[in-house]
């Protein structure tokens, strides 16, 4: 079964979210994202630049198969690298993901939902502060409410020269930066009138809105971006 077809991805377009699609999973739950294996080595440089020299905590929100997580624990030893995910599926395979890396740095994952605006991570046994937070291709594909949360999250969990990092495709002033990135912003809100590709402009004044800014961008392959904000 594909992950499009379970929980509360069942109305998930196939195209969207292709976990375990071209494949069937490995027996221990292990999915795979296409996308991860073409994003994840312009992704890391951009993580290492921050948190080469720190030995400090950061939080991934919506964290999927796992796999980034592992990739960038593996890449980032000094760091504690803590996974969540709304989806049960998803969080089984980053326990499965884990069990096979088995990197020290790596914790356990642990079921979030980010659209609430007042999660509290040490009532989920999570650490007060975090220096980054990382979030990869989630706020397009669920309601804005998500966004709204993750930077709630953000002002109160970020250290105070801490740094949420968004990765996904993003609108600039209103434009599309690629006709495919339209395209797909098409696609998904015809799924859902609450998704869609989100613009670095409304992304400011929420941060703004909760004492952040964005302190730089920085394209990526295929059209995507990484935002960095700061305090
Ligand atoms: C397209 S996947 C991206 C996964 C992973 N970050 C990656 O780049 O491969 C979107 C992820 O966001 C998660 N997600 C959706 N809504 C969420 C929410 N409200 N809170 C936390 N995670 C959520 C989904 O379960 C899914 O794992």
């Amino acid at each position: 079964m594909t992950a499009a077809g379970m929980g509360p991805w069942r109305n998930m377009p196939e195209f969207t979210v292709t976990f375990g699609k071209d494949a069937p999973p490995p027996e221990d739950g292990r999915l795979d994202a296409a996308a991860f294996h073409r994003n994840h080595a312009a992704i890391a440089p951009v993580l290492e630049a921050f948190l080469r020299d720190r030995a400090d905590d950061v939080l991934e929100v919506g964290s999927g198969t796992g796999q980034h997580a592992v990739a960038f624990a593996e890449r980032l030893p000094a760091v504690a690298w803590w996974p969540t995910d709304l989806n049960d599926s998803h969080l089984r395979s980053i326990v499965a993901w884990r069990a096979h890396a088995r990197l020290a740095n790596l914790r356990a994952p642990v079921r979030l939902d980010a659209s609430a605006t007042d999660w509290h991570l040490p009532a989920l046994g999570l650490p007060a502060e975090f220096t980054a937070m990382f979030c990869a291709n989630v706020i397009h594909i669920s309601p804005w409410a998500v966004a709204e949360g993750l930077f709630a999250g953000a002002a109160r969990h970020l250290t105070e020269d801490g740094a949420l990092f968004l990765y996904g495709p993003f609108k600039r002033d209103g434009q599309h930066n690629a006709p495919s990135n339209a395209a797909f912003d098409e696609s998904l809100r015809r799924q859902n009138p609450d998704w869609g590709v989100r613009d670095v402009a409304e992304l400011r004044t929420l941060a703004a809105a909760n004492g952040l800014y964005l302190a730089q961008l920085s394209e990526m392959p295929s059209n995507n971006a990484i935002l960095i904000f700061g305090r």
